[in-house]
């Protein structure tokens, strides 16, 4: 089975497009990009045309790269205060000059779509979300509608990040999974992965999953977007492993899709959130 991310985030946001205009709330995200990484401004591009197409407002803010990271808080901390705005997104990954952590740490928890403050991944990791990331929450949304059930099944998550693979791990958990996290030092890597029955891998290695190294049967998660002889390819050797996962998603087209989608979701809570204050 081919997990369609593409067409299962087309009939979410066409349902959240709806919500939205029932709603009678205007959501409005706003993205910070800083630098002119061409994969950022495309990512950034493409969340921005997806607000349009569920009628979220979106507001870009381009920062030049060699913006200081004080510069970048002013931005955030505006944005924060502005009460038009629902969602504040920074692009990562920032300019090598940027700290990172307190650019995060900078964006009010209530409008942190990502779901990356401390805060949040605290909610997440306590097993009492709000705000989760958009990646592994766009995974877990596939897994509900192809009714792929996680409970007791051994999960197993390639990478670490603080992104995809520990919120993963978290959501995965919270599910009643039992989870294992793998990353570049785990010493016998496919011992770990012909154990799992669901495979997540978010290494940025092209076609390093292999069909020895997956389980017969296994649901197959690939999140890697890499370019390999100008092609796009994903972690995982999709051509040979098909043969023997019970599912699995393509690239482009599986979890990707479901990312953007996640987060137009994310950006309407935020709104309905803010709309409601006795909630916070
Ligand atoms: N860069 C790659 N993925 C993401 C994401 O989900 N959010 C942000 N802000 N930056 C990213």
């Amino acid at each position: 089975m081919i997990l369609d991310g593409k067409t299962c985030s087309e009939r979410r946001l066409e349902i959240l497009r709806e919500e939205i205009d029932e709603s009678g709330l205007n959501p409005t995200l706003a993205t910070v990009i800083v630098g002119a990484n061409p994969a950022s401004q495309m990512y950034v591009r493409m969340k921005q045309r997806t607000c349009e197409k569920v009628h979220i407002e979106s507001v870009g803010i381009e920062l030049p790269a060699n913006t200081k990271t004080d510069q970048v808080l002013v931005t955030v901390h505006q944005l924060n205060n502005d009460s038009d705005i629902d969602g504040v997104l920074v692009q990562l990954p920032l300019p090598k000059t940027i700290d990172t952590g307190i650019v995060i740490r900078s964006v009010r928890s209530d409008k942190d779509v990502d779901g990356f403050h401390p805060y949040n991944l605290g909610l997440l990791f306590s097993g009492k979300p709000v705000f989760v990331p958009c990646t592994p929450k766009g995974i877990m949304t596939l897994f509900g509608e192809y009714e792929i059930d996680v409970a007791g099944k051994n999960a197993v998550v390639l990478g670490r990040s603080l992104e995809v693979g520990r919120p993963m791990a978290a959501l995965l958990t919270n599910a009643d999974a039992t989870v294992t996290i793998c990353h570049s030092k785990t010493s016998n890597l496919s011992e770990e992965t012909l154990r799992a029955d669901i495979l997540v891998s978010a290494i940025g290695k092209p076609q390093f999953i292999t069909a020895n190294m997956v389980k017969p049967g296994a649901v197959i998660v690939d999140v890697g977007i890499n370019q390999l002889n100008g092609k796009l390819v994903g972690d995982v050797d999709f051509e040979a492993v098909k043969e023997i996962a019970s599912a699995i998603t393509p690239v482009p087209g599986g979890v990707g899709p479901m990312t953007i989608a996640t987060l137009m979701e994310n950006t309407f809570l935020a709104a309905k959130l803010r709309s409601c204050s006795t909630v916070w």
